[in-house]
């Protein structure tokens, strides 16, 4: 028998596309006859204590929800094999009270949109304990195995790219250095693809590690440019991922605590680089660290199709009873194609930048 009643969470960071995502699918569930129940705040809301409260999505409810960013049924980074009974307690493994609990839901089935966490870590986990999952993918560092594409990429990019773009032109007038963090914890698809699109001289990321002399080498031929012929650019613009490290150096952490995933919270590497220039370079400096704004705002265009197509595509999973699969871009709007893949595959090796394309960007990249 077909699905009557499905669930649906977000999880891990909040991404734009995930409203979209949700729209899509509670309309084209309903178009199947299929409920479908808004859980809050990732796993979390199929917790004792939190399932009681959740919300019933039809399409009037959802009407307007393709034109937000973020996610209205909010998100969190839990992990139900690791959290405690209550705060302040040791973490205990939670997974049979959320097959319990979604069994009390009525649900058939939860569709999961979130990264290689919410997917790969518990959805795949728990789909092999016997609960259906579909996956949509999600993640602004667009690093999610098994897809080319995860929701907040294109729009996180834009954002990005536009704060490089405005940073420019006090850096061009008082030559600075100009520093940009841009997020990727493990990655730098973002930040080497914003950096590229707002014309950064170097771009720093998490998959090559860099070195300072490197780094001063090429800001001093760049900027001599500017020392020899007073029209060229007398400024630099480098993007520095938040996950990127010197040779020999960890990467930089706001404090030593980890999340539920073990995953500590990243930021402060463009902060450094831009006190090391100042120190060990004749020029000056600013940093800024673009944060989680660079994931706020309305989904772009692309974000706005690839959620639809994501959210229609899981829906069509649920009516086809073809669950613990994850749905998988390949390309990227308007020229893809959806498909379903195995949700194993979210829980893979994360899909890293290309090398070889990075050294081959010459005068992006400090080449060790
Ligand atoms: O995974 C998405 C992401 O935005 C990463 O780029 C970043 O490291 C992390 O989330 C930030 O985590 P939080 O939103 O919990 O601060």
């Amino acid at each position: 028998m077909g699905a009557k009643r499905i669930g649906v969470l977000t999880g891990g960071g909040d991404a734009p596309g995930l409203n979209p995502a949700i729209k899509a699918l509670v309309e084209k569930c309903a178009e199947g006859g299929i409920r479908v129940t808004g859980i809050f705040d990732g796993w979390m809301g199929l917790l004792d204590g939190y399932v009681d409260q959740t919300v019933e999505l039809d399409p009037v409810a959802v009407r307007k929800w393709d034109r937000d960013g973020g996610t209205n049924i909010g998100a969190s980074r839990t992990n139900p094999f690791k959290t405690p009974l209550k705060e302040g307690e040791p973490s205990v493994d939670r997974s049979a009270e959320v097959l319990r609990n979604a069994e009390r839901l009525k649900l058939d089935a939860i569709v999961a949109m979130g990264g290689e966490d919410t997917l790969g870590a518990v959805g795949y986990k728990l789909s092999q304990m016997g609960l259906p999952v579909v996956g949509v993918p999600k993640t602004i560092d667009n690093d999610l195995p098994g897809t080319d594409y995860t929701l907040g990429f294109d729009t996180a990019l834009g954002n990005s790219m536009e704060v490089i773009e405005r940073a420019r032109t006090p850096a061009g007038s008082h030559h600075w250095v100009q520093v940009i963090e841009v997020m990727g914890r493990h990655t730098g698809h973002l930040a080497f693809w914003s950096g590229v699109a707002g014309g950064a001289q170097q771009i720093l990321i998490p998959e090559v590690k860099f070195r300072y002399q490197r780094v001063y080498e090429l800001l001093h031929e760049h900027m001599a440019r500017g020392t020899q012929d007073r029209r060229n650019p007398r400024y630099a613009i480098l993007v520095v991922s938040e996950g990127a490290s010197a040779l020999d150096e960890a990467v930089v952490t706001v404090d030593a605590k980890l999340d539920p995933f073990g995953h500590a919270r990243l930021g402060g590497i463009g902060t450094l680089l831009s006190e090391r220039i100042r120190r060990e370079t004749p020029y000056d400096s600013r940093a800024l660290q673009l944060g989680h704004a660079q994931r706020g705002g309305a989904p772009s265009a692309v974000d706005r199709i690839m959620g639809r197509l994501f959210g229609a595509r899981a829906a069509q999973a649920i009516v086809d009873g073809e669950f613990n699969t994850l749905v998988s871009a390949r390309g990227v709007a308007p020229s893809c194609t959806i498909s379903l893949v195995d949700l194993k595959q979210a829980a893979g090796k994360l899909r890293v930048l290309d090398a070889e394309r990075y050294y081959d960007a010459e005068h992006y990249s400090p080449k060790l």
